[in-house]
């Protein structure tokens, strides 16, 4: 069976990159994990890739003199794999139109929240300053607009009356990384579909 090649992307813990590479374990499962990249040296994630036997690869965004210089490194790197999906899981650099426009259709992120609830950080801060009273996590196709593109999958949790940031966001992380290898899996399928049209 054909498998969609999908690089993620990460920029520290990679709990949801874990997450992608123990779904794909499955032989089934219709996307493979080709490559996982960082910018951040420290990424923890990295390590996790590395024991894996993904290939891991650094490209620090403070080694390139501009965004566009950065970007070009990570494009060429991704093509250079042969990548069709990219899967920001914690990517913490925000990219530019010229970068998503060449990758439309084909990138997604997950983002900790009820979207279009909570874009940009802090989201379980937010909610709980709100009194919300249900939070969650949305999966989307990266566009333009930041957090703003078509959802693909969203999870709610219950925000409980002594919830914390932290144990809020620990009941959100666990639908995180149940709905994110779901929407990656829906994605590739469209893709791999694409192929035989
Ligand atoms: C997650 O909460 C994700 O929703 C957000 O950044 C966090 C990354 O965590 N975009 P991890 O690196 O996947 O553990």
């Amino acid at each position: 069976m054909r498998r969609a090649r999908t690089a993620v992307l990460i920029s520290g813990r990679g709990s949801n990159m874990m997450a992608l590479v123990n779904a794909a374990r499955e032989a089934a499962y219709p996307a493979e994990i080709v490559c996982v990249v960082s910018n951040k040296a420290d990424a923890r994630g990295l390590e996790f890739a590395a024991a894996n036997g993904i290939p891991a690869r650094l490209i620090d965004h403070k080694a390139y003199a501009t965004r566009d210089a950065f970007e070009a490194a990570l494009d060429a790197c991704l093509r250079a794999m042969k990548v069709e999906v990219i899967a920001l899981a914690g990517f913490m650099r925000v990219l530019t139109a010229g970068f998503i426009s060449s990758w439309d259709g084909r990138m997604i992120n997950i983002h900790p929240s009820l979207l279009p609830a909570y874009k940009g950080l802090h989201t379980h801060e937010r909610a709980l300053a709100d009194g919300a009273k249900v939070h969650g996590c949305s999966v989307h196709l990266v566009t333009p607009e930041l957090d703003g593109g078509p959802i693909l999958l969203q999870a709610e949790v219950p925000v409980l009356a002594d919830d914390t940031p932290e144990t809020l966001g620990a009941r959100v992380l666990e639908q995180e990384h149940r709905i994110y290898p779901q929407a990656l899996s829906l994605l590739a399928t469209r893709i791999i579909s694409e192929d035989k049209t």
